[in-house]
């Protein structure tokens, strides 16, 4: 069985995982790191969605051998439980989830969105966060939120994100 070395939210792992293993599997139950979620495993929902080296991917189309040497973030990284991060901040002030199944997803996705110098903008927020999908909010107070959060994420000033809403 192979075995593979990366490093998840900043903790060095080296595990053995069979080559047929996804990157959500490892995840979910061996790490215990549950805030993935497995909503349709054909990489379509976005529910799965982690951070690969930065880049927002779908946990239930990548291979945990693909992982081998990478840094592997999840919804778990953004905060220790005492202190929000700026996107989540931004989720509860905007009411931008319900159920909360999509919202680790939406929360990588959006973190990765601010990296990529998407504008906070509704049409461009729209477009980029076409890949995850909610069955529940109607999506207004999530583009609200990551409106808000990349602003945040980027130090700009929050009346600017209310203005720009
Ligand atoms: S579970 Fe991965 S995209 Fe839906
Ligand atoms: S909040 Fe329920 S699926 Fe998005």
């Amino acid at each position: 069985m192979p075995r593979l070395a990366l490093t998840i939210n900043g903790q060095p792992q080296t595990l053995d995982a069979a080559a047929n293993t996804l990157l959500l599997d490892l995840l979910r139950d061996r790490l215990l790191l549950t805030g993935s979620h497995r909503g349709c495993d054909t990489a379509q929902c976005g529910a799965c969605t982690v951070r690969l080296n930065g880049r927002a991917v779908k946990a239930c189309n990548v291979l945990a051998l693909q992982a081998d040497g990478a840094h592997v973030d999840t919804v778990e990284s953004l905060s220790d439980g005492k202190l929000w991060h700026p996107m989540q901040r931004a989720f509860s002030k905007h009411h931008g989830l319900q159920c909360g199944f999509c919202t680790p997803g939406m929360l990588m996705r959006a973190c990765a969105m601010a990296d990529e110098g998407v504008p906070a903008e509704d049409g461009a927020v729209r477009q980029a966060l076409a890949g995850n999908l909610c069955r529940c909010t109607g999506y207004e107070g999530i583009v609200g939120a990551v409106c808000e959060g990349m602003r945040r994420m980027r130090g700009e000033s929050i009346e600017a994100a209310d203005a720009g809403l």
